[in-house]
Formats: structure tokens, sequence, C-alpha cells
């Protein structure tokens, strides 16, 4: 979501070492999987059909937000899934990243199952696990009912937690048997504070209305805290019933998903030094410390205070060890600097209007549609995590070039992200990184969630004038394909 933070553009430094893109698909590991993904809103369409009810998502495409498009139709994955996992047969995809749509498996929210969602999603599925593709599952992606914002405000109320465990217990049984691997949140930070920091994506809390975004009712000095803990016990509890009732059987695996930035000094003085390590907790730590140690970071309960709801000892030991690996999407590295005003807000300086408790703001910013590409920087990344949590299983789950839409078919700067970024994966495996898998972002050209249908980071081209939305592959799909059957990543 780059619209919020701002990129330090590559300049010619720490190339990739694997630089000559000699590298193979059996130079990864044994074990490591290539994919790619998609979110159900994102994709799926269908969204007023065969029972499902709206989601946040719908609540927010409708006012008129997102340039005034919507997930109505989108790629209609919803019909479409057979043709979609053929073309990823013909890619030699080896396993596809996509979510379920709370309001389409369950309409309510809690309660009653809807038995055409749950056909769609066993249809998927199957169709997948017939072509020896492997689903890999996210139960929560930007998206849940809007029964429950209206009922009690969503992620805001503690009854959120429990709805979704009992949401995601709904899946564990009903799908368990052919997923293996399930991720509970999709970019949990970023959704906490785009939702309820400065609302630009729903459900839009925030208390900072400005003129660059439409905004209302909130409190954004207590509810990202407040969320990013309920968020947590959600995760929690969801992988404590996985442990307890499934995994004995089904052998699967139960992660979280972080946007996670490389975040480097502005200046090497101490001030912007400390920064990036404050930075780093409160992007990162707020959700991973509690995920491997049980507790937020020192920084965010000192400079929080008493705004940071805390876990007592029984849910400390909930959440320490509960996420079975660690997914991040990478987009952009970032350079931090102190800055104590940060609570005034800048048009060009999205990042300051985190709350005053971060004072610091990320610098060189950029307009640029496509991102830099900085394969040093998801490098330095993985290496950070496998520092500062003893080496997790980690998965990239998200990699991938934002173009604009109708742009070309032949994307070659989308090939260059994808081929640079995999050979920082290899290189960070070889330095001992226990990197899982590689998801380029996305396999079809989707709704994305900030820009409507004016950007994309699809494989797949998709005609949105043509009623049966048909696909067409572009430079980056070929290139992938030929990696995945055994060519090199060089081009
Ligand atoms: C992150 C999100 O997970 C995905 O939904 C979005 O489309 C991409 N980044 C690109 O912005």
């Amino acid at each position: 979501l780059c619209v919020f933070f701002v990129f330090v553009a590559s300049s010619g430094f720490g190339e990739s070492s694997e630089a000559d893109q000699q590298y193979r698909r059996h130079d990864f590991p044994p074990g490591f999987v290539f994919g790619a993904g998609t979110s159900a809103y994102q994709v799926e369409g269908a969204a007023k059909e065969d029972g499902r009810t709206p989601s946040i998502f719908d609540t927010f495409t409708h006012s008129g937000s997102s340039h005034g498009a919507n997930g109505d139709v989108a790629c209609d994955q919803y019909h479409k899934y057979k043709e979609d996992v053929q073309l990823m047969v013909e890619m030699g995809l080896e396993a596809y990243r996509f979510s379920i749509s709370w309001s389409r498996l369950i309409p309510n929210g809690r309660g009653a199952i809807n038995p055409k969602g749950l056909q769609y999603y066993n249809n998927l599925i199957n169709e997948l696990i017939s072509h020896g593709i492997e689903p890999h599952v996210t139960l929560h992606h930007s998206d849940f009912p809007q029964a429950f914002e209206d009922e009690y405000g969503g992620w805001i109320s503690r009854k959120m937690v429990l709805d979704f465990a009992e949401y995601a217990d709904v899946c564990f049984r009903e799908f368990g048997d052919r997923v293996r691997h399930w991720t509970t949140f999709n970019e949990a930070n970023i959704f906490t504070i785009t939702g309820y920091n400065y609302g630009a994506l729903p459900p839009q809390r925030c208390s900072f209305p400005s003129e660059f975004i439409n905004c209302q009712r909130g409190n954004s000095s207590t509810e990202p805290y407040l969320v990013a803990h309920n968020i947590l016990l959600a995760h929690a509890s969801a992988a404590r019933i996985y442990r307890k009732k499934y995994q004995g059987k089904q052998k699967g695996y139960v992660g979280f998903n972080l946007i996670a930035f490389y975040l480097t000094p502005f200046t090497n003085m101490t001030e912007d030094i400390t920064a990036t390590q404050r930075a780093n907790d409160f992007y990162h730590g707020w959700f991973a410390d509690p995920l491997m140690y049980g507790e937020y970071p020192e920084t965010m309960k000192k400079n929080v205070g008493s705004r940071l709801p805390s876990f007592n000892s029984l849910e400390s030991r909930l959440i320490k060890g509960s996420a079975d690996f660690l997914a991040f999407n990478f987009y952009f590295a970032a350079k931090v600097k102190d800055n104590p005003r940060s609570l005034q807000i800048h048009p060009r300086d999205y990042s300051a209007d985190m709350a005053a408790e971060l004072s610091m703001s990320l610098q060189n910013v950029t307009t640029e549609l496509e991102y830099p590409i900085t394969p040093w920087a998801l490098q330095g990344m993985l290496e950070y995590f496998k520092q500062k949590y003893g080496n997790p299983p980690m998965y990239v789950h998200e990699i991938g070039q934002r173009m604009q839409r109708n742009s070309t078919l032949e994307d070659l700067s989308r090939v260059k992200c994808l081929q640079e970024y995999m050979g920082a994966v290899l290189s960070s495996i070889r330095n001992g990184t226990a990197v899982r898998g590689y998801f380029v972002w996305s396999f079809l050209d989707v709704f994305e969630l900030l820009d409507g249908y004016r950007s994309s980071f699809g494989l797949y081209y998709v005609d949105l004038d043509d009623p049966n939305r048909k696909r067409y592959s572009k430079l980056s799909a070929r290139w992938y394909t030929h990696f995945l059957k055994g060519d090199t990543a060089s081009f």
C-alpha cells in the first residue's frame, strides 16, 4: 500500500548476490514452494450471489471510495475458478494463495454455514488438489462481515475474538483435510493502521479527518492498539483450536502475515538510529513480539503507556509460540528519521499520522507508480527477522510490481522485480534464513484495495470490458512458467 509510505529508490548499491540469475528452480531447498496469490474480495466477484452478504469492503467501495470501483464482479473467479486453475497448471504453479470470504461462507458472520459458499471453496480446493497445486489459505484478508461492524464495531470489540475463532474452527473442520497451510491474518499491521489509525481503508476509522482521507468516527490514539490486541487474541485462539482439535490428524500449520519494510536510519545520528528501532517495534514487533515472546515491545509499552492493552499471563502464554510461521508481504525499503513532532500531519508524509508515540517519519518520498526494485532490502528484512526472532519458518507471501493497468502485456519491469527478489530470497536461504516459500502478488490483475482498477500487479491481464473477463498472459507469466519448468531465472 505504497501511498502511505515513502520509498528509498535503489541507489545501485547492494545488488542481489544472485545477480547473474543463473539459478534454477532446483537450487531452492526441498519443500520450498513457489506460488502466486489473490484475495477473496479482490478476485471472486459474485458479491451478491448465492447467499453472500456484504463485507466491510462492499460498504467501502459502494460509498464511492476506491475511485468508484468495486469488487462486485472483479475477475469473476467465483465462476471461472476452473479456468484459472487450468492457467496455474500450464504455468507449473505449485501453490495458490487465496482467502476465504467470511461473508460468503457464514453470511451472518456466526451460525449457519452457507451451503453454496461451502461448495465453492470445496470446489476450488478440490480443483487445485486434483492438479497437484497446494492451497495456502488466508482467513482474514482485509475483510469481514459488515454485520459485525454494525453489531459491535468489529475488531474494536473483544466479541470479535470469539466470532473469529468460531469461523476459523469451521474452516479447519471443513477444509483442513486438504488445506495444510493456514494464515489467520493478512497484513495485520497495515489493516490496523489503515483501518483504525488514518482510516483510508475499511472500516475507515480515525480521529483526524484530513482533506485527503475521508475517514470517520474513531479514536486513533487508542483504537489501533485495541484492534491489534484483539487480532492477536483471535489468531492465538484459532491456532489453539487447530492444535487441540485438528493438528493431530491434519498435520498443518497456522501462521500470521505482516507487511514488512526494510527500515534503515536516515542518518548515522543516534536519534535516527533509535527512531529506526522504534519504527521496527511499532510496525513489526507490535505483532511479532507477542507471537514470539508473548509480550509487546518495551518501547511500545513505554511510549504508549496505558493506552496499550496488556496480556494477562494466560493470554501471554496463549499467544507466545502460536504462529507456526511468519509470512511477509514485501514491497519496499524506507529510511527512518527521528521526528518528535510527528503528530502534525503533512500532506506528503503519511507516515507522520502514526500517533505521537512513534515520533518518526519515513524519508525520501517518491510519487512513482512503479516500486523501486531493492533486492538487498528484501534480504535485509528477512535477515532482520531471522536475527530478531531466532530464525522462525518464514514465507514471502507477496512480492510484486505495481504498474499502470492496461499499460502493456510486456511487463519487463515486473519480470525484473520478481527475478531479483527471487535471487534475494535464495541468497538469504544460503545465509541460513528459514524461508519456505515465495508467492507472487498477484496471480491475476485484481481489484486493488486503494487504486480500484487503475493499477495492477498481475501475471495475467483481465479484460474488464469483456463480460467473460478473458485472461491474457503477460511476459511475467511466461517468464515464471519457464522458471518453474526448470529454466534459469535469467531473462
Ligand atoms: C497487500 C495486500 O495484501 C493486497 O491485498 C494488495 O493488493 C497488495 N498488497 C498490493 O497493494
